[in-house]
């Protein structure tokens, strides 16, 4: 009995980490082992995403090709360390059971996927399986890229073969299970797995239709912003109603127009995913990398046909909220007068495109509060691209103020400015402090603060 209530629990914490994926904080990153010599340090992420393959090389438009789509799968998010080599992986996920180590997948025959064929990367990204036909755990975003069709894992197969080999081993996984729990990844896969590939959907036009082949495949925007069941997988009928991830929020996506992209036009959602920010808000958490690493280096023809899918999800279910108590709103409205309106104005319109604008704001008015709590906890960068390459940090507040006034500012800046969100309690921001080690943050850490 014991036994099978573990494995359950395994089964749920395992798929958690699908879209539950996370940088380890350096606080929390075991020792690595140092880098292997490089002969190409000067080589970057962004340089690689970046540099066309020339013309004359056999196969350039091929090779361009799984440049693109390379970053349409955002594979630089996860398959490179800090200060590691591009593609050479080591980067540890935190799961709820334990760390994942991204594999390395530059063409080194020992280490990397220099031996595989392109049947074997097909594989991999279409069910999931290793090199042998093991199965591989679902922190790789396997369960949205098998929508890929198999002439785009070809291309990107083609590229990431003409990249540099790098001889190195990702740190064993750091599991804190006493067994295999890959064993348990094949029957998720029965249960949870869409059997079919991406279908075109002839009603609908062909922008919309490459919009939901990107959205739905190598892009993985479900990964993070569709709510999941206890097992971990997307919950039915819910797509795009957000999602919570390594205590962050990732937002309500659908046309709902409180806590969704319902006021956002195409073109807001195209410069939000070209430069990490618009006239609405700016991205920070995990989505900085989402920009930073895919989707400012898609093509704005592309971005537009994400932009189009993504608005014609039907709207979110309407949520009542009841005002928030007199004196918190009052007690807030003073630490926001003194901590955050230099930055975001009094009347919270903020700066445009440097400061985002707090007044009606779908972020802020998630039901779930946890990503507003941690921003004003620990700060964060706004994704930075070629078209906006200064990484504007909003600063960590964890030094500065105390549970209840982030609690109280929190609850004020959720029901101002037109906002209407449940109000937060400081036993939530206690408990998200705990869990994010920020005991050490001090105010110099961070650029943006005065
Ligand atoms: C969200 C993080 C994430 C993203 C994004 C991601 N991967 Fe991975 N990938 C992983 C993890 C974690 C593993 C290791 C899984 C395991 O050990 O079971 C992995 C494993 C792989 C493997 C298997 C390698 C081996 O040696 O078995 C391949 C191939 C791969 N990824 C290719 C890609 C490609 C191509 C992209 C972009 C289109 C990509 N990945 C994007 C996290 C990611
Ligand atoms: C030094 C300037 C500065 C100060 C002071 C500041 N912020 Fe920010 N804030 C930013 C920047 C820059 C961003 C964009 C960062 C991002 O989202 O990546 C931001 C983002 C935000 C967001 C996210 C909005 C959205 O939709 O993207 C919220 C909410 C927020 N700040 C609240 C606050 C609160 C509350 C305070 C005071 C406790 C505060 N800020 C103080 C600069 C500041
Ligand atoms: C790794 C997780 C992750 C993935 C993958 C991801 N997002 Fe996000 N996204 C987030 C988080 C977290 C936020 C909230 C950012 C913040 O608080 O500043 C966000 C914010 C957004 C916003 C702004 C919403 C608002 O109301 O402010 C949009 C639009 C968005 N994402 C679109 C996308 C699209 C399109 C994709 C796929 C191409 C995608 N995201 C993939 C995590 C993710």
């Amino acid at each position: 009995m014991r036994q099978s209530k573990l494995r359950i629990f395994a089964l749920a914490g395992l798929v958690l980490c699908v879209g539950g994926l996370a940088r380890l904080a350096s606080s929390q990153m075991p020792a690595l082992p140092p880098l292997p010599a490089h002969p190409s340090t000067a080589i970057t992420p962004q340089s690689l995403l970046a540099t066309p393959i020339e013309e004359h090389q056999t196969n350039a438009a091929q090779l361009n090709r799984g440049r693109y789509l390379v970053a349409a799968g955002d594979c630089l998010s996860c398959h490179v360390r800090e200060g590691g080599e591009p593609f050479a992986g080591g980067l540890g996920l935190n799961t709820p059971f334990g760390v994942i180590y991204t594999s390395n997948i530059t063409p080194d025959k020992e280490t990397g996927i220099g031996g595989w064929s392109a049947d074997q990367f097909y594989r991999a990204m279409h069910d999931g399986k290793d090199e042998e036909g093991e199965d591989l755990y679902p922190a790789f975003p396997y369960p949205w890229f098998r929508r890929v069709s198999r002439e785009d894992d070809d291309a990107i197969f083609a590229f990431l073969q003409t990249l540099p080999a790098v001889k190195y081993t990702p740190p064993k996984n750091d599991l804190s299970f006493p067994f295999s729990v890959r064993s348990f990844v094949g029957a998720w896969n029965l249960l949870f797995l869409d059997s079919h590939g991406f279908q075109t959907d002839s009603n609908q036009t062909a922008e919309w239709n490459r919009g939901a082949y990107l959205v739905t495949g190598l892009g993985h925007c479900g990964a993070c912003h569709t709510p999941k069941n206890s097992f971990g997988a997307d919950k039915s009928k819910q797509e795009f109603h957000g999602g919570k991830l390594d205590n962050w929020v990732a937002p309500d996506l659908t046309a709902n127009s409180r806590i969704g992209l319902g006021e956002w036009s195409v073109n807001d959602i195209a410069e939000f995913l070209e430069t990490g920010r618009n006239a609405h808000a700016a991205a920070g958490g995990a989505m900085a990398d989402v920009i930073t690493y895919s989707t400012a280096y898609l093509t704005d023809a592309d971005r537009r046909a994400i932009a189009a899918y993504l608005k014609s999800q039907p709207a979110s279910p309407a949520t009542a909220a009841s005002a928030p108590d007199a004196r918190a709103m009052a007690r807030g409205a003073e630490v926001y007068s003194d901590a955050c309106s230099s930055c975001h104005l009094e009347n919270g319109v903020g700066q445009s495109r440097i400061f985002p604008p707090l007044g009606k704001d779908a972020m802020l008015q998630q039901s779930d509060a946890t990503g507003v709590e941690h921003l004003i906890l620990a700060g964060t960068q706004i994704g930075v691209s070629d078209s906006r390459p200064s990484a504007l940090s909003m600063p960590s507040f964890a030094w500065k103020l105390t549970d209840q006034e982030i609690a109280d500012v929190s609850t004020y800046i959720r029901n101002s400015w037109g906002n209407q969100a449940p109000a937060v309690a400081a036993s939530e921001v206690a408990a998200l402090r705990k869990k994010l080690h920020l005991e050490t943050v001090h105010y110099t850490d961070n650029s943006g603060d005065q």
